[in-house]
Parts: C-alpha cells; structure tokens; sequence
C-alpha cells in the first residue's frame, strides 16, 4: 500500500459580509500594509468598494496599496510587475482578490519577493520557499478555487505554454469567501467559472488516485453546483446560490488535489494558442473528454450522475454513463455553453499547435485512461 498525506489547512470565513472582517483578519496574520492584487476589471466593480471600506478607503496608498495589472490568463510579466509593486510601496503582505488570475499571480507574486529576478523556468529545481509574506485570497469568481490551492497557473516567457507552480507554501494564510463580491459577475461568467468547478470535481472524482477524502468533497461539490449555478447564472442577486456557489469551488479545488484528467488538458492550450477563457474552454471540451473517457471505462460517471440528482444507481454501466453525460450536456447547454470552438475564434490552424501542448500538459498523466496525440486530435476536431 502506497502511503500518502491528506491535507486540508486553509481557514476559511464564509458568509454575505465577511470581507467586513478583513482589517481585523490581516492584523495577526502581521500585515499591516497588504498589497491588493487585482484586475482592471475588477477595479471599477462594487465587489472593490466593499473590499475597500474594509480596508478604509481614506487609507489607500497610506497603509494600503493596489495593483490592477493582471491580464486573463496570466503571464509572467503580470507576476513581476506586481512583486515591483509590493517593494516600491513596502508592503508587508498580499490581498489578492478577484478570479484565478488575480488570486495565482497575488499568490505567486510573494516567490519574486523572496527572490528577486527569479527565472520561473527554474521554479522546481528551488525547494525552499518558507517564510513568503502572508496572504489573503478573496474569490470573485466561484470557480477555479484558487484560493485554497497550492499552486499559481502562470504562462511562462519561455514556453508559452500554461504552467502550473505548485508549491505548499502558496497556499494562503486565510480564505474569505463572500457571496456579495460574486453578485456582479455577469451571467456569462457565472456560467462559465462555475462550468470550471464543475469539471474540477468530475475530473478529479474520476482520476483513478486513492483519496476518498477528496472523492466525497467532489461529490458533494456536484450536488452543489447542479443546483445553484442554474439560480446564480438567472439571478445573480440570489446570494444563498452565489454563496453555494463560492463553497463548490473552493471543494472542486480541494478535491483536485488528487489531480484532474483529459478536459484540463484540452482547455489549457485554448487558453494560451487561442485566448479562451478557461472556464468556457472547460465547459466547451467537457461532455467530449466525459464521453471518451466513458467509452474506454464503462461505469466511471454513474456516482457522478447520482450526485446530479439521477437515478442510475442500478442497471447497466453504459447507460448510467450515457445518461449522466447527457445531464451535464443539458445543463451546460441551459447556460448557453454548447457552442462550438469555432463561436470563439478557433480555426482548423490551430490543430497541430494545440494539440502539441495539450500532450506536453500534466493533466492528462492523471485522466483515468491514457490519452494519445491522436486522441486529442480528434477530440479537439469532434468541438471545432
Ligand atoms: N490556481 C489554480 O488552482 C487554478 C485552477 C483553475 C484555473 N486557474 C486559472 O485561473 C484563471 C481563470 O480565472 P477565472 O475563471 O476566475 O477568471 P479571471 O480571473 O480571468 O476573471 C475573468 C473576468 O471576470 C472579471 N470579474 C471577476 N470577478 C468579477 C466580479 N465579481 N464582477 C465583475 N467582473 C468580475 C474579471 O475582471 C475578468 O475580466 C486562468 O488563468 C486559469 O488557468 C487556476
Ligand atoms: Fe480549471
């Protein structure tokens, strides 16, 4: 028997209004002039407002400082820029608020502060990264669950493709997940980010690692998101959704611990070849990797179909598959994410180079069956 660790460390404060909480949080944790990481976006939202009354807003650029350069899906240029932004203004400790991309490139910022002009293409040839300033991470999104990860997905200058800095010293100090940040995240948004948790916990469910721990939390986190995202996508007002919402995502990434599979890898390089936002490129490849994987294990999605609420407890392995992967294809396809690649500017030309890199991504190492070059060409073509 192989011996493995179970971890889930981050304290969390749930609830409409905690970010009310935020001075008095930071205080002990040794912060007393956080650096918010941010984006543009964001900048200009309600969601910033609320995080800026909590922090005082008479106070900004005395003992709080913001910055809002980090681009979607972000590089490593975005990661520099901000750790130039903790120096200059002599910060003590990273807010990072917003989607995955202000929360990877908030948490990621602290390893250039510890270590200036770092080359991030050397990041695991480095093990020693105690003692990076403390951080708070503050999902606007209910999606990726950056927020209690380990790790900051950054396009890195020398390959141009996704990678993925895990380390447990990025995990940060505290998680505050409040449902009124997410109330103004468009409905598109909604629906996409969310179709990201989801896939976080169908992959991650399903990747053939022994971790019943986290098996349960995706489960659960299912449940969750079959019921609330279809109330946050029609109502973003709905906060007891919203809220749900925030948990499942925070679970999806709990329960990817264990490693994701087959769509993870098929997204990443949409992302970076094609500029997709990575929940959309999720939602659009999910029901094709489901249906794939199926083909080649028969049975694997029938607790996932339960968890959607489906009768499939009993009879064949085929059908429990068949009729849990059509469930998931109506849900997405309720939200409107049952468009084609080509709806968002992927060409045929494309083909060789995405699927290059979805072969040279980690993904697909822990899909529960092996997937071939040949395999992502067609599945790719099967979208386009
Ligand atoms: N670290 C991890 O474990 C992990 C896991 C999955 C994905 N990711 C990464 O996360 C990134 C995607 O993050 P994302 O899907 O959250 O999107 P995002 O952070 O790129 O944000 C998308 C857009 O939503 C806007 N936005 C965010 N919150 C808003 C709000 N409350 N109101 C209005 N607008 C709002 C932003 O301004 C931005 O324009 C990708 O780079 C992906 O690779 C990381
Ligand atoms: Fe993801």
């Amino acid at each position: 028997m192989k011996i493995t660790t179970f971890s889930f460390p981050t304290p969390t404060v749930f609830g409409a209004g905690s970010v009310a909480q935020l001075r008095a949080r930071i205080v002990p944790m040794g912060m007393h002039r956080p650096l918010v990481v941010t984006d543009p976006g964001l900048v200009t939202t309600a969601a910033f407002q609320l995080l800026a009354q909590a922090l005082g807003v008479e106070r900004r650029d005395r003992d709080w400082f913001v910055f809002s350069g980090v681009h979607p899906n972000p590089v490593e240029q975005d990661v520099r820029d901000a750790a130039a932004a903790f120096r200059a203004h002599q910060c003590d400790g990273v807010i990072a608020m917003g989607g995955g991309s202000p929360l990877d490139v908030g948490k990621a910022a602290r390893l250039l502060v510890k270590r200036p002009g770092f080359d991030f293409a050397r990041f695991y040839d480095e093990s020693d990264w105690s003692h990076l300033a403390p951080c708070v991470a503050i999902p606007t999104t209910a999606g990726t669950g950056s927020e209690v990860g380990r790790s900051s997905v950054i396009t890195l200058d020398a390959t141009h493709r996704k990678a993925v800095l895990f380390h447990p010293e990025l995990l940060a100090g505290l998680v505050i997940l409040d449902p009124q940040l997410t109330v103004g995240l468009p409905p598109k948004l909604t629906a996409a980010t969310g179709a990201d948790a989801l896939t976080h916990c169908i992959e991650s469910f399903t990747c053939p690692q022994f971790h019943p721990l986290c098996d349960g939390i995706a489960l659960e986190g299912i449940h969750l998101i079959v019921d609330a995202l279809p109330r946050a996508y029609r109502d973003g007002s709905d906060l007891e959704a919203r809220g749900r919402m925030l948990v499942a995502a925070a679970m999806g990434a709990v329960a990817f611990q264990k490693d994701l599979g087959v769509v993870h890898s098929l997204a990443h390089p949409l992302s970076t070849v094609c500029g997709l936002h990575h929940g959309l490129a999720n939602a659009l490849c999910l029901v094709a990797g489901m249906r794939f994987c199926a083909d080649r294990k028969p049975g694997i999605y029938r607790r996932v179909g339960v968890a959607c609420g489906l009768d499939v407890l009993q009879g064949a392995d085929a059908e429990a598959d068949q009729r849990t992967i059509q469930f998931i294809a109506d849900f997405l396809g309720g939200m409107g994410l049952n468009t084609r690649l080509e709806a968002h500017g992927v060409r045929h030309e494309h083909l060789e180079a995405l699927v290059a890199q979805a072969v040279a991504d980690p993904c697909h190492q822990t899909n529960v069956v092996p997937v071939s070059p040949e395999d992502f060409r067609k599945l790719y073509l099967e979208v386009l």
